[in-house]
């Protein structure tokens, strides 16, 4: 598999503001050059859900990064794994703010997914990148 990605989900330490959300846009943009990871930031005034897609070192790199980030709380690792493409790969990290308490459903949605993906009897081509860029593409179409 030439790149992972990985998905997490977690809790904004301070909801309701997106004013965290834009420092992290910010280093975001100013590292995910260098380190080639790319992917998607889902925020709902609550929860994140953020998917990472790169070389497994830089990824799981930044994810151990990510996890100390005082800014967010409870990060709940949802799946990991090879994936042959990126799914973002127009992005360093592509943004959608979504409303209140949609991600919680997500999450839980994504959860399901990351159990079925892990069970072999399914055909593991759709990677979580390509079901995510759906959702996020069908957000934009609706803005
Ligand atoms: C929900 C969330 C998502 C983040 N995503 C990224 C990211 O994609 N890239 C990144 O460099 N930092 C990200 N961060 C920030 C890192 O935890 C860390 O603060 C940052 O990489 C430090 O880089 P700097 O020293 O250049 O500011 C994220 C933080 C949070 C809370």
């Amino acid at each position: 598999m030439a790149y992972k990605e990985l998905i997490y989900t977690s809790l904004a330490r301070q909801p309701g503001t997106t004013k965290d959300v834009q420092d992290i846009l910010q280093s975001s943009e100013r590292n995910n050059v260098g380190t080639g990871v790319t992917g998607l930031l889902l925020f709902d005034g609550d929860r994140y859900i953020q998917i990472l897609e790169g070389s497994a070192e830089n990824v799981t790199g930044l994810f151990s990064k990510i996890q100390t980030d005082p800014r967010h709380l409870q990060v709940e690792l949802l799946h990991s794994g090879g994936i042959s493409a990126r799914a973002f790969q127009n992005w360093r990290m592509a943004y959608e703010e979504l409303p209140s308490g949609l991600l919680e459903d997500l999450a839980e949605n994504m959860a399901v997914f990351a159990i079925e993906l892990e069970d072999e009897s399914l055909e593991a081509h759709e990677s979580f990148g390509a079901r995510l860029n759906g959702l996020f593409m069908d957000a934009i179409a609706a803005e």
